[in-house]
């Protein structure tokens, strides 16, 4: 297993480029199994996520093709040779139980392994599988698979989501573009992948309105065509960078990235005294020290995301004074505070609440990513401690990271990819 090795911190300074987004693209992906005609997306990063949902759709009958730039995939599905997305790859890649809704609305019927629990919390399918039932699929479950069948076709309905799950909400949405009639979806969820999602299943020919807000109108059309479409820049991996240069006490522009998709994480970070600058598609971080202890609590787009909750805890952990992170979203998502703590931090936790009496400096040591945001959290603490740094499981930064290493470095950063 490769591991990442810092030898010492020092600022950053320069600018680095974010890939397109791995949370847009991946249902992104899955929305192609809508049409029989070729899909071209641009700016796919190249992620292992990414691979893997490649490969199920190639398990599915899809033709994958890389063009000639390699963050251009086509994706052409002439005819689904194969109903069943199997517990190998679901196993791998939460995201793959995104095939369902498509795969129900193209052929009528489609079997998906159940997807396990995973380290961040349980994570259950139940809001999904609400919404397929309410456009009057027939949802069996056994033998680790859940299988939706439409008795002759879906039929628009309203779906209240007790939550606004992003996933269920995508899902959702895929299923209802070609039932009959309008499906609304009220309590949806409005973070910028939906967003993404609803401008692509456009160009496909879909009628989708209201995505960004909690209530997302689908009129159903009978045939979906192929199209071009440019995914998001990733805003967690901006939000990560804009880290980096904040605990390094660094200066980094941030290139290809949407500011008002970051509202909520540079609202924060400009609250501990940090120096922010906002152009059209860039944003300059800039930290002369002395900065502030905060409080932060997930929440749901626009609130301050989950995937930037583990990052900013690291960062808090530098910054002399008592921070507060309070998780809402995920269950179990404080596994890196046992690592930061390996490293010196000062951090109590009562439930969902992370109190952290925050030091000068973090010390190098040993650790693990147990998670993707987890490890990148890591990565940050470890650029901004004093003496070597040592993170083993990067499988895990890998997932929704690209070139991280190369980034960092061509940033200043005393890092080293391992291989084992
Ligand atoms: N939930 C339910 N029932 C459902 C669906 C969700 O109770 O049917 C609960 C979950 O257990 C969780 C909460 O709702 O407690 C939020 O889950 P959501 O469905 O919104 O998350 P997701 O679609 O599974 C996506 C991202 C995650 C990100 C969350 C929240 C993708 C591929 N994944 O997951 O990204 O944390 O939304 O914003 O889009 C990451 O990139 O590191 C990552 C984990």
């Amino acid at each position: 297993m490769a591991k990442y090795v810092i030898s010492e911190g020092v600022p950053l300074r320069g600018s680095v480029r974010v890939d397109g987004a791995k949370n847009a693209v991946l249902p992104i992906i899955a929305a192609s199994l809508l049409s029989e005609s070729k899909s071209i997306i641009e700016e796919v990063p190249d992620l292992n996520d990414v691979r893997i949902m490649c490969d199920l759709l190639r398990c599915l009958g899809t033709d994958v093709q890389k063009q000639s730039d390699p963050t251009t995939i086509s994706f052409e599905t002439k005819e689904i040779t194969n109903s069943t997305a199997p517990y190998e790859l679901v196993n791998k890649l939460r995201a793959s139980f995104l095939v369902m809704g498509p795969m129900l609305a193209r052929t009528g019927y489609v079997r998906v392994a159940l997807p396990g629990g995973c380290p961040i919390g349980s994570r259950p399918v139940d809001l999904h599988l609400k919404g397929f039932s309410a456009l009057g699929a027939e949802i069996t479950q056994g033998h680790g698979y859940i299988e939706a069948r439409k008795n002759k076709k879906l039929v628009g309905n309203k779906i209240y989501l007790d939550f606004p799950s992003v996933g269920a909400t995508e899902n959702i949405m895929m299923a209802a573009v070609m039932a009959e009639g309008q499906t609304i979806i009220e309590n949806a969820a409005n973070e910028p992948e939906i967003v993404d999602l609803a401008s692509y299943l456009n160009e496909m020919g879909a009628i989708v309105v209201g995505a960004g807000t909690d209530t997302i109108r689908i009129e159903g059309v009978t045939s979906m065509k192929g199209c071009t479409h440019t995914v998001i820049p990733d805003r967690i991996e901006a939000g990560t960078f804009m880290i980096a240069a904040a605990i390094t006490n660094g200066e980094v522009r941030i290139e290809n990235v949407v500011p008002d998709h970051l509202k909520p994480v540079v609202a924060k970070l400009k609250e501990t005294g940090l120096e922010i600058s906002e152009e059209l598609s860039a944003i300059t971080v800039k930290s002369i020290g002395g900065l502030k202890p905060i409080d932060v609590k997930t929440l749901p787009y626009p609130g301050f995301p989950t995937d930037m909750q583990a990052q900013v805890t690291s960062m808090l952990s530098c910054i002399p004074g008592t921070s507060m992170v309070i998780e809402t979203i995920f269950e179990n998502r404080f596994m890196h505070i046992s690592e930061l703590k390996r490293m010196g931090a000062n951090i109590k936790i009562d439930g969902r609440t992370a109190v952290i009496e925050g030091k000068p400096c973090l010390t190098g040591a040993c650790v693990k990513a147990t998670d993707l945001r987890a490890g990148a959290a890591l990565v940050l603490a470890g650029l901004a401690a004093e003496g070597a740094t040592e993170i083993s499981e990067i499988q895990h930064i890998d997932r929704g990271y690209s070139g991280f290493a190369e980034k960092l470095k061509s940033l200043g950063a005393k890092i080293t990819r391992v291989e084992d």
